[in-house]
């Protein structure tokens, strides 16, 4: 990360760069998901929230179908043409972060967009491979940014999906809706219910008594990919064999009965999504009640969850988790986001939040050796053109 405020680090570059203001700011935020890890591909329930950290673009319209930028955390300069991008495909993809922005400009070309080009320059504070996405939040940058520059009205949900569409057929990550979703339609001061299959936001507002810290392991595991993919086809592979479409539609009684055909992974990976989605559904009800206690008993089952079922968490998280259950104040905790590494979050008591940060982190820095970091979050809007 290249400033503390990296509003103003993009404004001041681009200022030294091309010796004129911007003429638009963007910014789209990362997330955290409260609950509902792992579903949104199977067509269930998610509740994540957008996140203060987030990915700033500033520009102005260039002559053209040229796209100029800087990236100020990568101390790097980017370059496509328009047409070319368009032309060519995914199949011109290639690696690192310009390649983000490249398959946005595709898929909202794809899509039947006509886009300008611009210059600009980008940085954000989404810490990269956290789990707090940091792609999702450089993809709906660059949308809005194409948005701003070419006149496209901005309709969250279309732009979320086609921001999608860029990471699986450009990037060649093959990820679910939410996070994408999120940073493109949050609203301040609430988390959202999403269903994964109508794509229908709710926003369920934040206990105003109750904080959530985000808890980094400072661990990064670079088999994400292949772990995630693999989940998703098994979870396919037990749909398939229930005679449905996806897990969503399956209840806790039909697997009770349909558990012996399965085996023994099978069951476990189920088994988390179809409870996972009863957990999601219920916590945006106890949550807009403010029922925090109740809220964190969910998380605390998710995390059990997504550990024992979806084996998806890590010793590192494992390690997080417990050290902030053991803290006073503190209501649930929980892995956020893919696992194996990254975030894990504790919603708390606000009055204990400072504390619990402070003394989770050493807890866990004396069992693990690993570096954490902490912060306290609040729900923020999502992707947007910033006037000033
Ligand atoms: C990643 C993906 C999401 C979702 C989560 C797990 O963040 O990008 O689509 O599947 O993992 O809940």
């Amino acid at each position: 990360m290249s400033d503390a405020d990296p509003r103003h680090a993009v404004k001041t570059a681009f200022t030294e760069r091309y010796g004129t203001a911007p003429t638009h700011l963007v910014r789209a935020p990362g997330r955290v998901n409260l609950i509902g890890e792992h579903t949104d591909y199977n067509d269930g329930f998610v509740l994540p929230m957008a996140i203060g950290r987030a990915v700033w673009i500033a520009l102005k319209p260039a002559e053209g179908a040229i796209v100029r930028i800087h990236s100020n955390d990568f101390d790097a300069d980017g370059e496509f043409d328009l047409e070319q991008v368009r032309t060519s495909g995914p199949a011109s993809a290639g690696e690192g972060w310009l390649e983000y922005l490249k398959g946005t400009a595709w898929a909202l070309m794809d899509a039947g967009h006509k886009l300008r080009g611009w210059e600009g320059v980008v940085g954000g504070d989404v810490p990269i491979g956290a789990g707090l996405s940091s792609s999702a939040a450089l993809e709906m940058a660059t949308a809005r940014a194409f948005a701003e520059v070419s006149g496209l009205s901005w309709d969250p949900t279309a732009m979320a999906k086609l921001g999608q569409r860029a990471e699986n057929a450009w990037v060649g990550v093959n990820c679910g809706i939410m996070d994408q979703m999120i940073s493109a339609s949050g609203r301040a001061g609430h988390a959202m219910l999403l269903d994964c299959r109508n794509l229908a936001p709710e926003h369920v507002r934040m206990p105003t008594d109750a904080s959530l810290v985000v808890l980094d392991t400072g661990t990064r595991r670079g088999l994400v990919d292949s772990a995630y993919n693999e989940r998703r086809n098994q979870c396919q592979a037990v749909a398939e064999h229930l005679g449905v479409t996806a897990l969503r539609e399956v209840t806790a009684t039909a697997l009770i009965v349909a558990a012996s055909q399965l085996d023994g992974t099978a069951l476990r990976r189920a088994r988390h999504v179809v409870t996972e989605n009863q957990r999601t559904v219920e916590a945006a009800s106890v949550l807009a009640t403010g029922n925090t206690r109740r809220m964190g008993e969910l998380m605390d089952a998710s995390h059990i969850s997504l550990r024992e079922d979806f084996e998806v968490s890590s010793d590192a998280l494992d390690s997080m988790v417990t050290s902030a259950r053991r803290q006073p104040g503190c209501f649930g905790a929980r892995m956020t986001g893919a696992g194996f590494g990254g975030c894990a979050i504790a919603l708390v008591d606000a009055d204990a939040a400072e504390s619990l940060a402070r003394d989770t982190c050493a807890g866990y820095r004396h069992e693990t050796g690993n570096e954490p970091t902490a912060y306290i979050c609040v729900a923020t809007a999502g992707a947007a053109a910033v006037t000033d």
